[in-house]
């Protein structure tokens, strides 16, 4: 064993640890407004294929890439095609990772503080609590302070010990509180809007936030898989994996809309809200039901481990790369990775009222993104970017590393996939790259 790189200790372990990766806000907070923004049903039908059609065969070759390599994005680059351009392909994941981190730190800090507001059960106007600079900042900054002290860990001690024990509670809680919403007068209307596909609401704009939103979700598009796969044995069966962490992962977001939706139409809110959609609907949830002050607080406080989880693989990504590469000591990285990704996080966390520079900040076009700085980071790293780096993953995997290559790697520890291999191939070399960019060139308006 490599000594300042780890290996998980169990099949178990890895799953578990690429499905905290996979489970978080994405899931809780992201998913249920972007369906509700998206028309719902729709959104639901076209969100499972993206996930299966293109999520799964591409999270595949990501592992792939790492558990060959055994390197973090930029050096499994390097390793298959040395002194190309491709590794700046790398380097751009790298920095998604600490632009993803710095906007969803901010978000992970709301969590930790409606742990409190749910428990005691005042001050729950969600505008006035984001619109408190001190305290979102100093929020923020504890979340991305537990983020490092676990990371600086290591794998083994830090990231599987937590995910093991904590996943499964979360998926406990999400089905008590889905019996629990089924029950509210009303909640049908809120299950028929989330289910019942109207499939003319679906546009090239809706293929594309399924698609962003799937890569996000999943953790993909940035080499948060190449990281993870290259602590991966020969003996791993990487397609089972990917399968489970892919369906744990959808479930959670599946489960998440099962409660919000009912709850929402029940209070005769608009689904179309945007990103505050949880932190209002849940928090009014646990204050109506009984035993809320004791549930709301429980519940946070496993969306803040979900999002640990999350944040802690985000910020291994810059880590694994700086060690391996620039051979500098793990411990220091963490830090100076950290203090950057705070800095950078900071004009987000100003972002919801507080500043109202950052809270009207346009740089991209209205039709992309809300005005505020954390929503243009949001689409900029955790849409376009992570897309981004699927077409090109894609390619390079299909065409550079050859999908015959990647294929014999997966081969290796994943004896069902012989039956698989053809279709991957075509999936992997032609599909993912031509779907990913005609959405592209959709959404730069080249059809209209
Ligand atoms: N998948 C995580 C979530 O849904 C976010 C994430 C994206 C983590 C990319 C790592 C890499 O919350």
């Amino acid at each position: 064993m490599e000594n300042q790189r780890g290996q998980w200790s169990s099949k178990f372990g890895f799953i578990m640890a690429g499905a905290g990766s996979a489970i978080g806000l994405g899931n809780v907070w992201r998913y249920p407004y972007i369906a509700g923004e998206n028309g719902g049903g729709a959104f639901v039908v076209v969100y499972i294929m993206v996930v299966l059609l293109m999520g799964l065969p591409y999270m595949i070759a990501e592992l792939a890439l790492g558990r060959a390599t055994q390197r973090n994005p930029v050096g499994a680059i390097i390793t298959i095609k040395p002194g190309s351009h491709w590794k700046w392909v790398g380097v751009l994941g790298v920095i998604t990772g600490l632009g993803i981190l710095s906007f969803y730190s901010v978000i992970a800090g709301w969590t930790l503080g409606y742990i409190y507001k749910t428990g005691v059960g005042t001050g729950l106007n969600f505008q006035e609590f984001v619109a408190n600079p001190l305290q979102s900042i100093l929020l923020f900054a504890a979340f991305m302070l537990i983020t490092a002290l676990i990371v600086y860990g290591g794998i083994e001690n830090g990231i599987e010990r937590w995910n093991k024990i904590l996943m499964p509670l979360l998926f406990l809680i999400l089905l008590g509180l889905i019996i629990y919403t089924f029950t509210l007068p009303g909640a049908m209307k809120g299950v028929r809007f989330y289910l019942y596909p109207d499939f003319s609401k679906i546009t090239g704009k809706t293929v594309l936030a399924a698609l962003g939103q799937a890569f996000f979700s999943l953790s993909l598009g940035m080499g948060l898989m190449i990281t993870y796969g290259s602590y991966l044995s020969k003996k791993d069966n990487m397609v089972v994996s990917a399968m489970s962490i892919s369906l744990l992962d959808t479930l959670a977001a599946f489960m998440a809309g099962l409660i919000i939706f009912p709850a929402l139409f029940s209070m005769g809110e608009n689904p179309a809200m945007g990103p505050a959609l949880v932190f209002i609907i849940l928090p009014k949830l646990f204050m109506q039901m009984p035993g809320g002050t004791i549930v709301g607080p429980f519940f946070f406080i496993l969306l803040a481990i979900a999002a640990l989880t999350s944040t802690i693989s985000l910020l291994e990504v810059p880590v694994a790369y700086l060690v391996d590469e620039k051979k500098m000591n793990r411990k220091k990285i963490v830090w100076l990775a950290a203090f950057i990704t705070f800095i950078l996080g900071i004009p987000s966390a100003l972002s919801q009222g507080a500043s109202p520079l950052f809270t009207n900040l346009r740089m991209l076009p209205a039709y992309l993104s809300s005005a505020d700085f954390l929503s243009q980071m949001s689409f900029l790293f955790g849409d376009f970017s992570l897309v981004i780096g699927g077409l090109l993953l894609s390619i390079f995997v299909g065409w550079v590393w050859k999908a015959n290559h990647a294929a014999d790697e997966i081969q290796q520890g994943s004896p069902v996939f012989i039956k698989l291999k053809k279709l991957w191939i075509f999936m992997i070399k032609y599909f993912l790259p031509v779907v990913i960019l005609i959405i592209l060139l959709n959404l730069f308006g080249i059809f209209n």
